[in-house]
């Protein structure tokens, strides 16, 4: 491809990790950070420090946002004035999917499109064959920036509608972040019995690796409401969270994570799905 012009605003880890990859392939990259310092060796690589926002917002067509929130996003760009009118926004930083949908109304008052995105995998990843990034919003304006975007890693388009991007993002990172969680707790659980993490680990892989066999097969049941058990009923199971509290009560840690999915099956089971399969937990769940 060719060599684009891009301006990155947000150099915390991930906008830093973004501009190293952009320079590293030859890109011309305008750089603005609130902490003017965190630039000074991207700068000394080739970017070019904007002094304002608006400066960086007028040096290239494409803006990428890497910022905390969304917030943050109209902290520095409401001072801009017109400079924003015929720009494409890229911002890839996490939020809710309203706050993506109301962001896009933002910019459109101010002329500007809107592509709102996250990345899936970690800052040192970043530029990697392993690096994707969900995108919603409008599929000309993706189709255009695709190979300027591809840069940060694979595009994954899922739809015009601004806020879907942060449901995959954070849907996936609903998955991730609570299998650490429970990493953590199996780990915590198994430590009041003198037990090292690091014995855990093989064991923990096996069991992450049996999830995944049953992956396919649960999102049909969830998929198709057919949740007929095959052999590992609700009230078997809300048996075994009993036990994970009592154990951990036992061990003095922490409840709140066994106690929530303790939840799942006591109000699975209230709902009349005690015969059938756990995938019937998502009934429960969907409903709030
Ligand atoms: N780090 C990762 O591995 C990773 C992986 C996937 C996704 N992400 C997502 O990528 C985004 C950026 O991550 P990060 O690790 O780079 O986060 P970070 O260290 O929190 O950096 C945040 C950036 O936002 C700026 N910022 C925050 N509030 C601001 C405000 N009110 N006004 C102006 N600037 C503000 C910070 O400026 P200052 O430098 O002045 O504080 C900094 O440039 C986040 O949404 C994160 O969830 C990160």
């Amino acid at each position: 491809m060719n060599a684009s012009t891009v301006t990155v605003i947000g150099l915390g880890p991930m906008g830093r990790a973004m501009v190293n990859v952009y320079l590293a392939k030859g890109h011309t990259v305008t750089v603005w950070n609130r902490t003017a310092s965190r630039a000074d060796d991207l700068v000394a690589r080739g970017a070019v420090l904007a002094a304002t926002p608006a400066e960086a917002v007028a040096a290239s067509d494409l803006i990428v946002l890497s910022l905390t929130d969304y917030a943050a996003m109209y902290a520095i760009l409401d001072g801009v004035g017109d400079a924003l009118a015929g720009r494409v926004v890229v911002n890839l930083s996490s939020d809710s999917p309203a706050a993506s949908r109301e962001a896009g109304r933002w910019l459109a008052d101010r002329g500007a499109e809107l592509l709102t995105g996250g990345v899936m995998v970690p800052e040192n990843m970043v530029g990697t064959e392993a690096s994707f990034v969900f995108y919603s919003g409008p599929r000309a304006i993706m189709d255009a920036h695709h190979d300027t975007l591809d840069v940060i890693g694979r595009p994954h388009y899922k739809g015009e509608d601004l806020g879907l991007a942060q449901l995959w993002y954070q849907a996936l990172l609903d998955v991730f972040l609570t299998g650490l969680s429970s990493f953590a707790h199996a780990a915590a659980l198994l430590a009041s019995g003198g037990v090292k993490a690091e014995e855990l680990v093989p064991y923990a892989r096996e069991n992450l690796d049996l999830v995944k066999l049953l992956l396919a097969g649960s999102a049909t049941a969830i998929d198709t409401g057919d949740h007929t058990d095959h052999g590992a009923n609700v009230t078997m199971m809300s048996a075994t969270t009993d036990h994970i509290v009592a154990a951990s009560r036992d061990a003095g840690i922490e409840l709140e994570l066994p106690k929530a999915v303790q939840s799942h099956y006591r109000r699975a089971i209230e709902a009349g799905h005690g015969r059938d399969s756990w995938t019937s937990l998502y009934e429960v769940i969907r409903r709030g």
